[in-house]
């Protein structure tokens, strides 16, 4: 199967052949609102073709940074529109793709490449595991009531989606710096509208939260649909509340609680250790989707991005890391000062732990504990004080990684 990039000019041919693969229909924006595919980076585009020329299959990547544990960012390919057509499908044209793929990743000297999955059983075998985590939480306005008191120094101001793009564009790259598992919006996407909302130019009201001195610091994106015919009742949908400080984000998230006329809040993209449970004064109020994955991880160059993070002690470890799609398998010694600071290099000691690249991608940010992929059965630990060795390092020190960022 022969894999190409694409031209300026294939733009159209792309996203026919994806939304083929997707079963939809390529439609133009509606009035008033912004393309999904606005900010396609046209010269990281691949095609799969068939021996006529003709594209079977899709690929593409975003160029974001990740945050890690410990608030270094790292650049992040986000591999995305992902298609094979289904005249063409289990041929080994995405197998194609993805090693065309990662071996150029490889050749830019990537450290580490990011995707959200359509399905979860599609990306393992090149190497990704899921490594951030969300969920869906919807409360009753009448059992919102919080425990204790939430405010801050400065005020809401109401706002429209059209007229805040650079205000949301600011405060979001302030929180994402903090948050680890989150990605970099780039200028262009809140430009020109692309992706979900609030990046999107889909109406949506935003409450901005602004200090005591003014200075905008966190902000709510929601919409409130129409009277449901059948309950008579409102829900209130919040795409994301981004702020740094824990304080501003309870004052935004009880904001969007409080609208009138609402019976139920829907935060549409909350970690699964969000707090607000533990807010609540009637700890049962809330209904919670299941934890469902978010962002996936895949290791390009080990020992670089295990030294990029930091971790929660210090420590060392000895991994060996089995890469089958890549057809490697290397010994790592990761070793951790007091600061939580990384020195990692190739040894010949004996290992701690073997796993496969895609378990160490979702052990990564610090979301997923190395005891539970032992006990799962998918990490072998060669004595019994690797795991909680491994999970003192690895396991966040302060927040749990998250990605609110769709693409
Ligand atoms: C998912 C998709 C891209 C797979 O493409 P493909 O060319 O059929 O994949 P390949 O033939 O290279 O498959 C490689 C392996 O993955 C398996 N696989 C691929 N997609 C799978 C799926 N959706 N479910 C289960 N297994 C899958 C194949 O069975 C094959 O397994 P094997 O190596 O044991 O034989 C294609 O089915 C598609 O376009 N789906 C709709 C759009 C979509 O979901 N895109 C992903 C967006 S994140």
């Amino acid at each position: 199967m022969l894999v190409r990039k694409t031209t300026e000019n294939e733009q159209e041919l792309f996203l026919r052949t994806l939304t083929a693969a997707f079963g939809v229909q390529h439609q133009p924006p509606a009035e008033g609102e912004s393309a999904w595919w606005a900010a396609l980076e046209t010269d990281r585009g691949l095609f799969a073709v068939d021996h006529d020329g003709a594209p079977v299959g899709t690929a593409g990547a975003y160029t974001f940074e990740l945050t890690l544990p410990g608030g270094a960012t790292v650049p992040a390919p986000g591999v995305t529109t992902v298609g094979v057509l289904p005249t063409h499908r289990r041929r080994g044209v995405l197998t194609s793709l993805m090693r065309h793929q990662l071996g150029r990743f490889r050749e830019e000297g990537e450290t580490l490449s990011v995707l959200l999955a359509s399905e979860a059983v599609i990306y393992r075998r090149f190497g990704y595991g899921p490594a951030a985590y969300s969920q869906r939480l919807s409360l009753d306005s009448h059992r919102s009531a919080f425990a204790v008191p939430v405010g801050t120094q400065g005020a809401i101001e109401l706002r429209r989606r059209a007229d805040s793009g650079e205000l949301l564009a600011e405060v979001y790259d302030g929180y994402r710096r903090t948050q680890p598992g989150a990605l970099s919006r780039p200028a262009h996407w809140w430009s020109a509208g692309a992706g979900r909302p609030p990046v999107s130019h889909t109406p949506r009201h935003i409450a901005l939260h602004r200090d005591a001195q003014g200075v905008p610091d966190g902000y709510a994106s929601y919409s409130v649909a129409g009277t449901d015919p059948v309950t008579q009742t409102r829900t209130l949908t919040v795409d994301e509340v981004v702020a740094a400080d824990d304080a501003v984000h309870d004052v935004l998230v009880r904001y969007c609680l409080d609208h009138d006329l609402v019976d139920t809040t829907v935060f549409a993209n909350l970690s699964p250790d969000h707090p607000l449970r533990w807010r609540l004064k009637d700890f049962r109020a809330a209904r919670t989707s299941p934890s469902q994955d978010s962002l996936w991880v895949r290791l390009l160059d080990v020992p670089r991005a295990l030294t990029a993070r930091r971790y929660a002690a210090g420590g060392e470890l000895v991994l060996e890391v089995q890469d089958p799609f890549l057809a490697t398998t290397d010994r790592y010694r990761l070793t951790v000062d007091g600061q939580g600071d990384a020195v990692c290099g190739p040894t010949d000691r004996p290992a701690d732990l073997t796993l496969d690249i895609s378990d160490l991608g979702s052990v990564y940010l610090g979301g997923t504990a190395p005891s539970t992929l032992v006990r799962a059965g998918r990490v072998r630990a060669h004595h019994p004080a690797a795991p909680a060795r491994a999970d003192a390092l690895f396991l966040h020190t302060d927040r749990t990684p998250h990605c609110l960022h769709w693409f």
